[in-house]
């Protein structure tokens, strides 16, 4: 194979409890991009639609996640990639991860498969390193392996699979304005209170509980954040609202996805998730927020070839 089209899925990181730790991917929201050999070496990136970024390989996370795959492989040629944008850099619902794992998934594939999964989510990890200065794993490694993943530990890196219960859907509603993930990380606090760590680590051990045993309502329960939300929902629109209102409206949990602007709900049953997309619509059509709304269920495959 020479040349392999790709989708690579937009995904929820953080999950209100796990920050940089728990993330999800996204059935039918994300970019594609189109990679194939080439005989110069390195990587060239020859085409972006959708988004005005960075053509040099070594600013774009496409390239530096490619390169980092490169130096570990034997292969002496190269790539050129295509990116084709449909999610937006600072929307919170990982747009640098679908860059960087697209373009390592479909290296591997060009190249035989050399490498494994927790391999590509190390290399896509440069790219989240280049886009937020920090290599955080929680939206690489659902874009890699489908579904829930758990980043159980950093150093060394493990990734757990969750499984996804099977009613669940996503609702995510993105207020048009760009947070940087480098930003946001900027305002948090690095020390936490032992009374904040006991709920949070209640509410994570819940959260993947309750996804293992398809019990809705404890993941309900557990989809709280005690640490990270009340620090940065003060940078996103009517979130107190947005959030509320969703609840009311039969969501499950709701809270901000990755480093926002985007909110997430997660509700058992398409109907529940469209209702409350209704009533989050509703909040920034009062104010007056433009937005992009979408509806998902949770992806089991990460990234995939396309035709
Ligand atoms: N865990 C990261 C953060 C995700 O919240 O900063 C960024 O999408």
């Amino acid at each position: 194979m020479e040349e392999i089209k790709v989708f690579c899925p937009a995904t929820i990181a953080n999950l209100s409890c796990g920050f940089d730790v728990l993330g999800l991917a996204l059935e039918n929201v994300g970019d594609e991009m189109i990679v194939r050999k080439s005989s110069t070496s390195g990587i060239k990136i020859t085409k972006i639609t959708g988004q005005d970024l960075p053509l040099e390989a070594h600013k774009n996370v496409a390239g530096v996640a490619g390169l980092a795959l490169l130096k570990q492989s034997s292969y002496i040629g190269g790539f050129e990639i295509e990116i084709h944008k449909k999610i937006k850099p600072g929307s919170g619902i990982g747009s640098s991860a679908a860059s960087s794992t697209g373009a390592v998934w479909a290296m591997n594939e060009l190249l035989g498969k050399p490498f494994s999964k927790l391999e590509l989510v190390q290399f896509a990890m440069q790219g989240e390193k280049l886009a937020s200065n920090v290599a955080h794993a929680d939206n690489v490694a659902p874009a890699i392996y489908g579904g829930f993943t758990l980043v159980r530990s950093y150093t060394p890196l493990d990734i757990i699979p969750i499984p996804t219960p099977k009613e669940l859907f996503a609702t995510v509603i993105h207020p048009q304005i760009e947070i940087k993930t480098s930003d946001s990380r900027k305002i948090l606090k690095t020390t936490i209170s032992l009374e904040n760590g006991i709920k949070q680590w209640g509410n994570l051990g819940g959260l993947v509980a309750g996804l293992f045993t398809e019990d809705y309502q404890l993941i309900g329960r557990s989809l709280e954040d005690h640490i990270i939300e009340p620090m940065r929902s003060i940078l996103i629109p009517e979130f107190d609202n947005v959030k509320s209102s969703s609840i009311k409206n039969g969501a499950l949990g709701c809270g901000i996805s990755g480093s926002g602007p985007s909110i997430f709900a997660l509700s058992r049953k398409k109907e529940n998730a469209q209702a409350v997309a209704k009533s989050m619509a509703a909040i920034y059509d009062k104010v007056g927020v433009a937005y992009d709304i979408h509806i998902s269920k949770i992806a089991t495959t990460g990234v995939k070839e396309i035709k």
